[in-house]
């Protein structure tokens, strides 16, 4: 059901810990079962990632996920961590069971958060990169509600 890259990545996941007065720190829950992501960006003066740390306390799909969103934004400009989807990161673990898409989203959603708190705490504007929702799915559940 897990291609070999997600199991690799579930197994020896990269870049898990935090970073000591990161640039940027972004936390996000997944409403729908309660786990919760949290990603440290280190930005130099340039923007470039010049490190990214995670932590969470996920399931398998969310910690392969992060583990593979780290590795794709390491290295880039911020510009270009914006272009780091769900759908990106899941392309490059060789895709995700369909129950499983929502573990993804994490990441996405956390990497948003960081930048931005980093543009925050640097008084700029991230093009593109709007507030994040503390709870992913929000709306969802909102609706969902209404039944
Ligand atoms: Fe919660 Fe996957 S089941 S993130």
């Amino acid at each position: 059901m897990y291609s070999e890259k997600v199991m690799d990545h579930f197994e020896h996941p990269r870049n898990v810990g935090e970073i000591e007065n990161a640039s940027g720190v972004g936390t996000v829950g997944n409403a729908k079962c309660g786990d919760i992501m949290r990603i440290y960006l280190d930005i130099d003066e340039s923007r470039i990632i010049r490190d990214v740390k995670f932590k969470t306390f996920g399931c398998g799909a969310a910690v392969a996920t992060s583990s593979m969103a780290t590795e794709l934004v390491k290295g880039k400009s911020i510009q270009e961590a914006m272009q780091v989807t769900n759908k990106a990161v899941m392309e490059a673990l060789d895709g995700l069971p369909p129950v499983k898409v929502h573990c993804s989203l994490l990441a996405e959603e956390a990497i948003h958060a960081a930048l931005w708190d980093y543009a925050e705490k640097h008084g700029i504007k991230i093009e593109g990169l709007e507030k994040p929702k503390s709870d992913i799915h929000e709306d969802e559940e909102a609706e969902e509600e209404e039944y």
